[in-house]
C-alpha cells in the first residue's frame, strides 16, 4: 500500500507538518520575549543572580530623637521615639514597664501606658497592665531612615474630602 495514500493524506501530513512549525515558531518567540520583556514583578530573590555573592546593606538607623510623633489617627499606636536597644522583654522582665508604668512616670519622665492597656479584653480595668497588652513591641515600633519600599498615598482623615492636599 505504501505510495499509494490517498491524495488527502498527503494534504493532511502537510498541515501536521505547518501546525508543528508554527508551534515552535510561537515558542522560540515567546522564549526571546520572556527573556527580554520588562521584569514587572520584582524577583523574590533580589536583583543579584540567584545564589550569588551579596554584600549585605547596613541596617537602618533608627530615630532616636525623643520627639513625640503625631499618630496619623487616633488608634494608631505611637511610635517609639527613643533608643530600645538592649531593652529586655521578656515574661519575667519588662524595661519598658520600668518607665512607662503608672507608678514609675513620675520619676522617668516618660507618659504613662494609657487605660486601654489596663483593660481585659471584656473591658474590666486591671490594677496593672492586662496581658494582652505586655509585649509592647508587638505594636509600638521605632522608625528608621530607611528608603520607603513603596511610596505612600495616604491622606490624613482630617484631609479626605476636604479638597485640601
Ligand atoms: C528609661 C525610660 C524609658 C524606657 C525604658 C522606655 N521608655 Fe518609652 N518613653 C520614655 C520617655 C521619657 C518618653 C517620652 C519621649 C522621649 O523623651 O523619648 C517615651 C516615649 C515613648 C513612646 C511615645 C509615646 C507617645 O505618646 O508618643 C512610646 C510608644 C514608648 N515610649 C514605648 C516604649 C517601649 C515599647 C519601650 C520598651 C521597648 C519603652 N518605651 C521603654 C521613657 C522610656
Ligand atoms: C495590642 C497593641 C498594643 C500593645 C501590646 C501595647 N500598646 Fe501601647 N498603645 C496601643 C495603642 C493602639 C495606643 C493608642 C490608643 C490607646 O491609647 O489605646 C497605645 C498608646 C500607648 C501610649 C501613649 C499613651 C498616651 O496616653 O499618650 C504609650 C506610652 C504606650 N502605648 C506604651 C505601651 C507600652 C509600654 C506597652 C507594653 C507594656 C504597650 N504600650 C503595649 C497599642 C498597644
Amino acid at each position: 500500500m505504501r505510495g499509494q495514500d490517498h491524495p488527502g493524506m498527503k494534504r493532511f501530513r502537510l498541515s501536521v507538518a505547518g501546525a508543528l512549525l508554527g508551534g515552535m515558531l510561537v515558542f522560540a518567540c515567546g522564549a526571546i520575549y520572556a527573556q527580554n520583556a520588562p521584569q514587572i514583578v520584582p524577583r523574590v530573590t533580589g536583583a543579584a543572580a540567584p545564589m550569588g555573592d551579596v554584600r549585605t546593606p547596613p541596617l537602618a538607623r533608627p530615630i532616636v530623637d525623643d520627639k513625640r510623633v503625631m499618630r496619623n489617627y487616633p488608634e494608631q499606636p505611637p511610635i517609639i521615639p527613643h533608643s530600645i536597644e538592649n531593652y529586655q522583654l521578656t515574661l519575667k522582665t519588662n524595661r519598658c514597664l520600668d518607665c512607662h508604668r503608672r507608678q514609675y512616670t513620675e520619676g522617668s519622665g516618660a507618659p504613662m501606658i494609657s487605660v486601654t492597656h489596663f483593660m481585659d479584653r471584656d473591658g474590666q480595668v486591671l490594677a496593672d497592665v492586662t496581658p494582652r497588652r505586655y509585649f509592647c513591641t508587638a505594636c509600638h515600633v521605632q522608625q528608621t531612615d530607611a528608603r520607603p519600599l513603596v511610596p505612600s498615598t495616604f491622606k490624613d482623615m482630617l484631609l479626605v474630602g476636604s479638597g485640601k492636599k
